[in-house]
């Protein structure tokens, strides 16, 4: 796709006012809206409508496309985030492509709040609909992508959230490989002893789940095996395996459940250096041991949150339970046996606080609570023994007690064998080694590529029950596509023009979905090749880009720089020029909106998909064209919904702030922040500290009511377009 060309005939272009009942009407003069957009270039129709996303207004939205012959459409009313899809499906019922329409917010960015400046607020309007026909006016159409889904899924690890994942999928009737590379199902469960509250033995629970998934028909096993090579996407994912099995396997979706694991605690409490000190699974290990040897009749010391909770990593969430029922076991082999257990505080709510409760009465343990700032320490007796001291901070009394054995309940980390499966699914993991979702709130379950889905100790520390809940979960995510058999991604992606591209290859290297590949990796001239399937349309790769050589759909250096162009017309000293991105930061807007939140009125929106797709050269356009300030906002740290466009941008500014500082520029006026949809008054606040900080008047812009005549026309300067 190339943007339209310069000679091209003008489109004709449609523009739908909404007064919103008296949401916008009640204070912006959309008469006065409406007979200003009749004067912008290209605009041959304008209708204003009381609620124009009733069906009766839609109804007359399709008739008046094809009426007037209408070849762009401009709806300006509430926000995108929620109804443009239903003014997309109007215009592609009329006949029109559905990226044939712009969508402008004159109720959350306008009416709302600027209520208490009704003259502002029009201007505004005006501005924000100038602005979206300059867009519309260059917008092309674009097609959604359709990617078949076939019916089989493979599940990479074969513990207690493998298997559940593995059985939902198969019991909707759909095929599964199930993956593990030890030689037996079961994972972490096959080194425990008792599961808590439910007092399961972990094995019976092993067995149990493993029969089912034996005898599942549709549920391929391939034990002592793993992935070699992982390429494709979702419907389309290939996948060698090697070890057990060398299968090569095609698949349409997959589930990663590779479990979690203890931190080896090195060092802490003499771990490693006597053989007393072992780790709250090794305990595991012992109680497991049927004949118990080891542990019947010795004292005993447990010690919570050891390598959690601190500045590196929070709370394991299964180590106070699993503790304490360890401590039972120790007492109930041998009721004799001195137990004590050291905690912080315990975490159990709900049906485990009730367990601990019950659990604990009869039983002779003693719980010694301590401070974290002064933790107890187990040393080395004269006689080679252990020795605890610690101080009660409940009972404010200083303790020494021996014991035979010190049991570390340790930070849970990520699988090993996440460095390299995340190297073959192209995502992403944290520093502890478990898998990063797509979005902690919004897809907690998937991981940014389509297709792909995490759940249990691969994606955090969590206990059995929690496990398999998402294990069920990630089966659901996973069956939604294969059971309809296709999925529609937007047409919102990247193209490249290979006449402009210089071949440095960066695209592929920013790229954080692997969605351009270098056609020839080891050739001296990196020629890249967009994916379509894969792309998301961030716009990093076509902001990064050094050759101007790539553009998005529906987000072009045309289509944008014409909005700024037009943003700018009047006034622009005046003006902050906002680049916001559609999830978070215009989340934000909204709210602030919603709230009826009040902020000064010089802000003009354009939204871009994430902040990772403003180039620094529409930063230095509105510069140029002397807007009083810029601002880039995006999902605040970590959760771009792109995965790290907020990351790229933030350095890209960072670097064009130093450049143009060099140059003698401004560069107080440009902004850069960060927030989530939630942050309303961050955004309101932003708006007035930019106001205030580089000396904007917020009074002295826009037009007074008088302005307006009767008929609505407005007296001054049609500017904009
Ligand atoms: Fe908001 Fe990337 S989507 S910054």
């Amino acid at each position: 796709m190339a943007d339209r060309a310069a000679d091209e005939p003008d489109p004709r272009v449609g523009v739908f006012v909404c007064d919103c009942g008296s949401n916008i009407l009640g204070t912006v003069d959309v008469p006065a809206v409406a007979e200003y957009a009749k004067g912008l270039e290209g605009v041959v129709f304008v209708d204003e409508g009381r609620w124009i996303c009733s069906a009766d207004y839609l109804a007359q939205i399709k008739a008046f496309i094809n009426e007037h012959e209408l070849e762009r459409v401009v709806v300006a009313s509430c926000t995108p985030r929620t109804h443009e899809p239903l003014f997309k499906d109007a215009v592609k019922e009329a006949g029109l492509n559905p990226y044939l329409l712009e969508f402008v917010s004159i109720r959350e960015q306008s009416s709302w709040v600027h209520r208490s400046r009704p003259g502002a607020a029009t201007r505004k309007a005006m501005d924000l609909v100038a602005m979206g026909v300059a867009k519309a006016r260059l917008l092309e159409p674009a097609q959604e992508i359709r990617l078949s889904v076939g019916r089989t899924c493979l599940v990479l690890g074969g513990g207690i959230a493998g298997m559940t994942a593995a059985l939902g999928v198969a019991r909707q009737g759909f095929e599964v490989h199930l993956v593990e590379r030890e030689a037996r199902l079961g994972g972490l469960l096959n080194r425990l002893h008792m599961l808590a509250p439910a007092d399961i033995e972990a094995h019976k629970m092993v067995e149990r789940q493993a029969a089912e998934v034996k005898a599942a028909t549709n549920i391929t096993v391939h034990t002592n095996t793993v992935t070699g090579s992982i390429s494709g996407y979702i419907g389309n994912y290939s996948v060698q395996l090697k070890g057990g099995s060398s299968d090569e396997l095609e698949v349409s979706t997959i589930i990663v459940a590779t479990g979690m694991g203890e931190l080896e605690p090195q060092g802490l409490f003499g771990f490693g250096s006597h053989p007393g000190v072992i780790t709250q699974m090794q305990l595991e290990a012992m109680l497991a041991d049927p004949k118990a040897s080891k542990v019947d009749g010795k004292a005993v010391a447990i010690f919570n949150c050891v390598g959690s909770r601190n500045a590196e990593r929070g709370c394991c969430n299964v180590g106070c339970l699993a503790s304490i029922r360890n401590a039972i076991t120790l007492k109930e082999r041998d009721p004799a046996a001195p137990v004590f257990v050291f905690y912080r505080d315990l975490n159990v709510q709900g049906e485990e606080a009730n367990y601990v409760r019950q659990a604990l009465k009869g039983h002779d343990i003693r719980l010694v609570r301590y401070d974290p700032d002064t933790p107890p320490e187990v040393v080395m007796g004269d006689d080679g023994g252990l020795m605890v001291r610690a101080r009660d901070l409940l009972l404010d009394v200083e303790l020494q007690i021996p014991v035979d054995l010190a049991v570390l309940t340790t930070a849970l980390v990520g699988d090993p064998s996440v460095e390299e499966l995340k190297g073959q699914l192209k995502v992403s993991s944290d520093k502890d080694g478990y898998f990063q979702e797509a979005h902690i709130k919004l897809a907690p379950l998937d991981f940014a590529g389509d297709g792909l889905y995490v759940c249990g100790g691969a994606r955090s520390p969590k206990g059995v029950r929690w496990a398999m809940e998402e294990a069920m979960g990630a089966a659901m995510r996973a069956v939604i596509p294969m059971r309809r058999g296709y999925i529609e991604a937007p047409g919102i992606i990247c193209q490249i023009d290979h006449d402009l591209c210089s071949e440095c290859g960066l695209c592929a290297k920013v790229c954080p979905y692997s969605a351009i590949e270098i056609v020839d990796p080891a050739a001296k001239r990196k020629v890249p090749n967009a994916l379509e399937a894969l792309c998301k349309g961030c716009g990093t790769c076509a902001a990064e880009c050094p050759s101007d050589a790539i553009q998005i759909i529906h987000y072009s250096d045309r289509q944008i720089e014409a909005q700024i162009v037009s943003a700018l017309a009047l006034e622009p000293e005046q003006k902050i020029l906002a680049f916001c991105c559609h999830w978070c930061a215009m989340g934000a807007v909204d709210l602030a909106g919603v709230s009826r939140a009040e902020y000064p009125p010089n802000a003009r929106l354009i939204r871009v998909m994430c902040s990772g797709r403003v180039k620094n050269d529409w930063v230095q356009q509105a510069l140029d064209l002397g807007a009083g300030g810029v601002l880039v906002a995006g999902c605040e740290f970590p959760t771009c919904h792109y995965i790290n466009g907020n990351y790229k941008c933030q350095k890209r500014i960072e670097r064009l702030t130093k450049k143009l500082a060099k140059k003698g520029y401004k560069t107080d006026r440009i902004w850069n922040v960060w927030m989530s949809a939630a942050d309303g008054p961050k955004f309101v606040a932003t708006m007035k500290d930019m106001v205030e900080k580089l000396g904007l008047d917020a009074e002295a812009y826009g037009i007074e009511d008088e302005d307006v005549d009767e008929d609505g026309d407005e007296a001054g300067d049609g500017g904009g377009g």
